[in-house]
């Protein structure tokens, strides 16, 4: 079964789904580890559920590029066919994105093109856009601008704040991500430009 290492640096409610789903018997993916880049709720979470845990933290490396040198090194070590950012707070660098081009994938709290960025759900508030969502694109060398694989729509209430509708995005997120994952590792994909789909 191909190989998934996630990225990730907070709470790890995608990362929980993500285990959950590839711990089924018919999973067609397995995780082989998981990279965190700070101590986390997630680097907890994969440790309970006896899955490889690394740390890579920006400060133990002399540069970015040190560091991102060294994340490289680990998630090839891992064996990764399929890398997963899920909540993963910082942006990967050239070494890594040429060493797994087409093979990373993020999970984002807001339907992109609308609201890139590290407060997607705030920005989309402020707005005051009506409906949001989740999407999970691959990973190219900007922010949050790779192609799309999948989007799924979620409303904003009057009542929600960030918390509320971040809690609400999430749930989706989490069965969106879990869907790619396995499309991903069953399927082609299928580029038309900027436009990607499943084959
Ligand atoms: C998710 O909403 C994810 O999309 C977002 O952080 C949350 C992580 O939740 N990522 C970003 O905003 C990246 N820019 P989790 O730690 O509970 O999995």
């Amino acid at each position: 079964r191909p190989a998934v290492v996630v990225l990730a640096s907070g709470t790890g409610s995608l990362l929980a789904a993500i285990i959950d789903a590839t711990s089924a018997p018919n999973s067609p993916a397995r995780i082989t580890g998981v990279v965190v880049d700070r101590d986390c709720r997630a680097a907890e979470l994969a440790g309970a559920a006896g899955i490889e845990l690394r740390r890579c933290v920006v400060a133990d490396h002399a540069d970015r590029t040190a560091w991102d040198a060294a994340l490289t090194d680990v998630v090839a070590d891992l064996g990764a066919d399929l890398v997963v950012t899920a909540g993963f707070m910082k942006i990967l660098g050239r070494a890594f994105l040429d060493r797994f081009a087409g093979r990373i994938i993020n999970s984002h709290p807001a339907l992109l093109p609308s609201f890139p960025g590290a407060h997607a759900v705030r920005d989309a508030l402020a707005h005051g856009v009506k409906v949001t969502g989740a999407t999970v694109h691959l990973v190219d060398d900007g922010v949050d601008t790779g192609p799309i694989l999948a989007q799924a729509p979620v409303m904003i209430d009057d009542t929600d704040d960030e918390i509320s509708l971040h809690d609400r995005i999430k749930t989706v997120e989490r069965v969106l991500l879990v869907q790619v994952i396995a499309s991903f590792v069953t399927r082609a994909v299928v580029s038309e430009g900027r436009k990607v789909r499943f084959s």
